[in-house]
């Protein structure tokens, strides 16, 4: 095959990524695929206005269906986000014969078993690496690189605005509400990022890296998600003076027969590998039975790390094309999982050590009460700090616990929103120590 065409439907920040490189390296990706890349169609509502990108507009269409149903196009690049009509698209494009490349998290982590099952069912290809981690290779490295290993543990900075957001508030001391403001600035979240801050996004991300690992789709429903919206200037800076730092982190490991699978703001020694992960960066750290410890680091977010990573999937696909290849690689890289269900442990048998920041009337015996609570349900303090600054009229009582069951920390939790002495609801982040 001397050229494969493309058809691309979202000229957006992605879109406009992906071409500009398609472009610019033309040269050097034509002599690695060992065939001519064609843009055949691009696709977008939007046809005025400027993506800084020029194109021949006799390629430009408003209707994705210009593109799936070209029979000339054979790999569909899917740009426009969203569950419906790129799900209606995605379809329709491997009911087609059509190849198949998509950054869409949303979609994977939500319809997977659908999209994976389409992909199997018409024999074609579905690349995904610019779902996770902007430019990083995570799939690729997880679907090839790491494909003879049982996968044990996934932690990753999945969410890039959110990194950014806490790192500003770490490093300038600056509200929550204001971080969020000089990070819409920079174009990295989504609109609105109601979905990067409260751990949406990493947690979609997170579905397709475990799923990946394990080779079936998972129920996003049942990962557990927390973001980032009740932290403070104080809260980091309690962390601090305790030796930690607070990261958006998604975690999943292996258990066996059930995978842990969770999305919350955690504190992190200040020499964890992943405490100096600043701004939009992301990184993710997966582990392997034989090969043991990996790390992954850059930019998790933008539109030219993002479109490097869909061009990589096209090459990836054209190479296939090229050489007379289907289908090497499954959707989620196991041909033998089929049938096999994978659950994700409910997030109360969680066993780890806690933050709490309680808003406290400043009077005699208040702690008392609380650490009375606490024991009352198994839980044992380690470390408490409470300093004369009043907010709103009331004082921070800052505890770091002991290793406790999530059960018994909301049984506690529960119980101490119901005492007078306490004035807001408590907030709790999570620690992880390795
Ligand atoms: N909005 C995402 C982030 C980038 O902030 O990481 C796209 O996945």
């Amino acid at each position: 095959m001397e050229r494969v065409n493309i058809g691309i439907i979202g000229f957006g920040t992605v879109g406009s990524g992906t071409v500009e490189i398609l472009l610019k390296n033309k040269a050097i990706i034509t002599d690695r695929v060992g065939s001519e890349i064609v843009i055949r169609k691009i696709a977008d509502l939007d046809l005025q206005k400027d993506r800084g990108v020029s194109v021949d507009r006799s390629v430009l269409t408003t209707n994705a269906l210009d593109v799936i149903d070209d029979a000339k196009v054979h790999i569909v690049v899917e740009l426009i986000g969203g569950t419906d009509k790129a799900k209606e698209y995605i379809l329709r494009a491997m009911e087609k014969g059509k190849h198949v490349v998509t950054a869409n998290k949303a979609l994977l982590a939500e319809h997977g078993k659908e999209i994976y099952g389409a992909a199997e069912k018409h024999g074609v290809s579905l690349a995904f690496e610019a779902s996770v981690g902007g430019g990083i290779p995570i799939i690729r490295s997880i679907r090839e690189g790491l494909s003879a290993n049982h996968i044990k543990t996934i932690m990753g900075i999945l969410n890039g605005t959110s990194n950014y957001i806490l790192t500003q508030m770490t490093q300038k001391g600056i509200p929550y509400s204001q971080a969020v403001a000089e990070t819409l600035k920079l174009g990295y979240a989504e609109d609105p990022p109601t979905l990067d801050v409260n751990g949406t996004d990493a947690a979609h991300k997170l579905a397709i890296l475990v799923s990946l690992a394990f080779g079936v789709p998972v129920s996003f429903g049942s990962i557990h998600r927390e973001g980032i919206d009740r932290l403070t200037p104080d809260d980091i800076s309690f962390a601090g003076e305790f030796g930690y730092c607070i990261k958006l982190l998604a975690i999943a490991r292996n258990l066996g027969n059930k995978v842990e699978a969770r999305v919350h703001p955690a504190m992190i020694p200040l020499d964890h590998i992943m405490a100096n992960v600043n701004g939009v960066y992301n990184a993710i750290y997966v582990e392997g039975d034989f090969v043991g410890p990996n790390l992954y680091y850059g930019l998790g977010a933008g539109k030219k790390p993002t479109g490097s990573a869909v061009v990589s999937d096209v090459i990836h696909l054209a190479r296939q094309l090229k050489n007379g290849a289907k289908n090497l690689i499954p959707p989620l890289a196991h041909v033998g999982s089929k049938g096999r269900e994978i659950s994700i442990r409910p997030m109360e048998e969680l066993h780890t050590s806690y933050y709490f920041r309680f808003s406290a009337i400043d009077r005699p015996g208040v702690l008392s009460r609380i650490s009375g609570v606490l024991g009352d349900h198994g839980i044992s303090i380690y470390s408490v700090i409470q300093k004369g600054r009043k907010v709103n009229g009331s004082v921070p009582v800052v505890m770091l616990t002991h290793e406790a069951l999530e059960s018994s920390v909301l049984k506690a939790l529960a119980q101490m929103d119901q005492l007078e002495v306490l004035t807001d609801k408590t907030v709790v982040i999570r620690v992880e120590e390795t």
